[in-house]
């Protein structure tokens, strides 16, 4: 069956990245550099190649540098252009959003990221859409958004990617109950927000990205707090599961947790590793460093 073509998505960026200071005390987490391109930028591909056309980005305060960043320098283009400069010019081209389908709203008050979403509601209307937490960024061959809208255009409805955990860290994270298979995942049975130990109903955990029916907005609307005293995405989605299908698509790449000193250290070695021109400098100093660990 067709389903409504899932167009815009949603980068919750106005998180205070306080696990990463005091690098984020005036830099973005979300501004701060993967190899040479910031972990934002590799979120926005990613949504960019499953086929998204409009991206919403729900800022905060002194997040402003990031609107900046998907805008035309003027003055470092004009220099580049008199210093004939054309790779750097063609590589600034190519990451530009066209005009018009970058949309930024602000979440005043951190309530949560049930709350962010919800501030995303005017500009994404009555429509499917993705959420993608720009904490996370994936290492694939088909990209994580990619293999589920697969999915959803399969089943329609609602589909988390998930990935297995370690079951002595699911309490860190949104965790799904399993249910029957549906293509390369399976239906959702339960969620629950950061599980108390032990109670978790399996070890996969939601880990980032998510494909919702607009019905989403009403439930956020009037969402309680939750765990850690904040308005949980995984609570309304809970409570939308009570009138819709939630699917889950098994993640098989690798993902790293930028918002943390080690995964975004992880992110920069394995994709630095995946360079070309990078490779061939690294390899063997970090062959010398993992053996001289021995
Ligand atoms: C958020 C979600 C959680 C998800 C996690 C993935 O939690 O609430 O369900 O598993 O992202 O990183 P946070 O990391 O903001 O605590």
């Amino acid at each position: 069956m067709a389903q409504t073509k899932i167009r815009k998505a949603v980068f919750p960026v106005a998180g205070l990245g306080t696990r990463f200071l005091p690098a984020t005390k005036a830099v973005p987490k979300e501004m701060l550099t993967v190899v040479d391109k910031p972990v934002i930028q590799y979120v926005v591909d990613e949504a960019a190649e499953a086929g998204i056309e409009h991206f919403v980005f729900v800022t905060g305060r002194g997040k402003g540098v990031i609107e900046d960043y998907f805008d035309i320098q003027f003055e470092l283009e004009q220099m580049l252009r008199e210093r004939n400069k054309n790779a750097e010019l063609s590589l600034l081209a190519d990451l530009l959003p066209t005009a018009g389908t970058a949309s930024f709203t602000r979440q005043q008050v951190p309530l949560g990221l049930g709350h962010a979403i919800w501030c995303a509601r005017d500009i994404v209307g009555n429509e499917p859409f993705a959420v993608l937490l720009p904490d996370m960024i994936m290492s694939s061959e088909k990209s994580c958004l990619k293999g589920m809208i697969e999915i959803y255009e399969e089943t329609g409805g609602n589909v988390l990617a998930v990935e297995e955990c370690d079951p002595e860290m699911a309490h860190k994270y949104g965790i799904v109950g399993v249910g029957d298979k549906v293509g390369e995942g399976f239906k959702v049975t339960e969620m629950v927000e950061k599980p108390a130990k032990g109670t978790a109903p399996s070890n996969f955990y939601i880990n980032g990205r998510y494909i919702l029916q607009p019905e989403i907005f009403g439930i956020l609307e009037t969402q309680e707090r939750g765990a850690g005293n904040e308005i949980q995405l995984t609570d309304g989605m809970l409570a939308l599961a009570k009138q819709q299908e939630f699917a889950a698509y098994h993640f098989k790449g690798e993902t790293f947790d930028c918002g943390a000193k080690d995964g975004f250290i992880l992110a920069n070695l394995a994709f630095a590793l995946q360079r070309g021109d990078i490779r061939p400098a690294i390899e063997g100093p970090l062959r010398e460093m993992v053996a001289k660990l021995s």
